[in-house]
C-alpha cells in the first residue's frame, strides 16, 4: 500500500518578537488579560522584507534538508495561506522558484487556520494516486498585514510564521505502517460572519482587515474539534490513549486544554507553542510539529494527531504514524 510518509519538517519565524507589554502601549490591553484569556505572551511580526513566500521558503529549505533530498526532486508544493504575497500567482509558485525546482505541481490552498490540514489532505491524496512522489506541504502566514491594529479584541491574538513538511510516497505494509493514516476535513459556510476579512479583490478591491466574534468561535471550536478527532481516530481504529502527541492549531491555550480534557489526554501529550507564537493561522500546526520534532519529543514510530479549526468555518484532523 502506498502511504505519504513524513520525512522532514522545518519552520521559520520573523526576526522581531513582540511582547504583550509592547502591545499594551498601542491598545487598551494588558499582559495579564492576554495571558489569562489566551496563554499568549509573545508573537513574531514580519518586517516589510519578510513575506509569506520568504518565510515559507525558509521553512521549506529546512524541511527539505531534514529529509536529505535535493530541492529539485520535489514534484508537488501545496501551500496553505490566507495572506498570499499577491492575489495571484499562487505563493506556492514563488516558493517553487525560490527553491529552484521547476515543472512540478504548485498551488495554494485557502482554508484559513485549517489550511495546513486541508493541504495535507490534498497532498496525501495526490501522492497516493501517483500524481507526485515527493511533496512539500507548507503553512505560511503574515496575519500582521490584515490585522486592525486599533482592535484589541483581535490584534493581540495573532502572529506571523511558517512551517513545512516533506511527504514522500512510499510502499508500506499494513502492520505498523508509517505515514498519514487518515485525514478528515469539514466546512460549514453558515458561520462565515463569525470570522472573516472585510475586503477582497472581488468585493471591495482592497485586502481588508480580520474581524472575529471570538466568544462564538471559541464555542464552535471546542465542539467541532472534539467531533473530528473522534471521527478520525475511529477511522484508524485508535483510541485517544494510543496518541503519543496531539499537535493542535494554536489559537488559545484554553481551547487546547478543553480539547485535551474531552479526549482524556494528559496535558503533557499536547504540543503547545501558542505562548510564544500566538495564532499563526495555517502555519501554527507545522510550526508546533517542527518544534517538537527538533527538540526530540516526537520520534519515529510515534502516533501523532494534527487538528485545526478556523474561518469558514473549516476544520479537520489527521492521524500520522511518524
Ligand atoms: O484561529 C481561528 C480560531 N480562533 C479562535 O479559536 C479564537 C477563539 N476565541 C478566543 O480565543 C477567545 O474568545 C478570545 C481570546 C478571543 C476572547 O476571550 P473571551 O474569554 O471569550 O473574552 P470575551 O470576548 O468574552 O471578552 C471579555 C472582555 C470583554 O469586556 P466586557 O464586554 O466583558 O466588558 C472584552 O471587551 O474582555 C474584553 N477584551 C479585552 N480586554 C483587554 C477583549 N479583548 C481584550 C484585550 N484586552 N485585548
Amino acid at each position: 500500500m502506498i502511504r505519504s510518509v513524513l520525512v522532514g519538517t522545518g519552520s521559520a519565524l520573523p526576526r522581531r518578537a513582540v511582547s504583550n507589554a509592547e502591545l499594551a502601549e498601542r491598545v487598551d490591553t494588558s499582559d495579564e488579560w492576554i495571558v489569562e484569556r489566551t496563554g499568549i505572551s509573545n508573537r513574531h511580526i514580519a518586517a516589510p522584507d519578510e513575506t509569506t513566500s520568504s518565510l515559507a521558503t525558509d521553512a521549506a529549505r529546512k524541511a527539505i534538508e531534514a529529509a536529505g533530498f535535493e530541492a529539485s526532486s520535489i514534484d508537488l508544493i501545496v501551500l496553505a495561506t490566507a495572506t498570499p504575497d499577491q492575489t495571484f500567482p499562487a505563493t506556492a509558485t514563488i516558493v517553487q522558484n525560490n527553491l529552484g525546482c521547476r515543472g512540478g505541481i504548485a498551488f495554494d490552498v485557502a482554508a484559513v487556520c485549517s489550511g495546513f490540514l486541508y493541504a495535507v489532505g490534498v497532498a496525501d491524496s495526490m501522492l497516493r494516486t501517483g500524481m507526485a512522489k515527493r511533496a512539500l506541504v507548507i503553512g505560511s502566514e503574515t496575519f500582521s498585514r490584515i490585522l486592525d491594529w486599533e482592535d484589541r479584541t483581535t490584534c493581540v491574538l495573532f502572529g506571523d510564521g511558517a512551517g513545512a513538511i516533506v511527504l514522500e510516497a512510499q510502499e508500506q505494509g499494513e502492520e505498523g505502517s508509517r505515514g498519514i493514516l487518515a485525514t478528515r476535513l469539514h466546512a460549514d459556510g453558515a458561520h462565515n460572519e463569525l470570522l472573516y476579512v472585510d475586503g477582497g479583490p472581488s468585493t471591495t478591491g482592497t485586502v481588508g482587515k480580520l474581524r472575529m466574534k471570538g466568544r462564538e468561535v471559541f464555542r464552535h471550536a471546542v465542539v467541532n474539534l472534539a467531533e473530528v478527532l473522534k471521527e478520525v481516530l475511529e477511522e484508524t481504529g485508535h483510541s485517544p490513549s494510543d496518541i503519543d502527541w496531539l499537535v493542535p492549531h494554536q489559537a488559545n491555550a484554553r481551547i487546547l486544554d478543553a480539547t485535551a480534557r474531552k479526549l482524556n489526554l494528559p496535558a503533557e501529550k499536547v504540543v503547545m507553542t501558542v505562548g510564544q507564537h500566538a495564532n499563526t493561522s495555517a502555519a501554527s500546526v507545522p510550526l508546533a510539529l517542527d518544534q517538537a520534532v527538533r527538540d526530540g519529543r516526537i520520534v519515529q514510530g510515534d502516533l501523532v494527531v494534527l487538528e485545526a479549526m478556523g474561518g469558514g468555518f473549516t476544520w479537520g484532523a489527521s492521524v500520522v504514524r511518524i
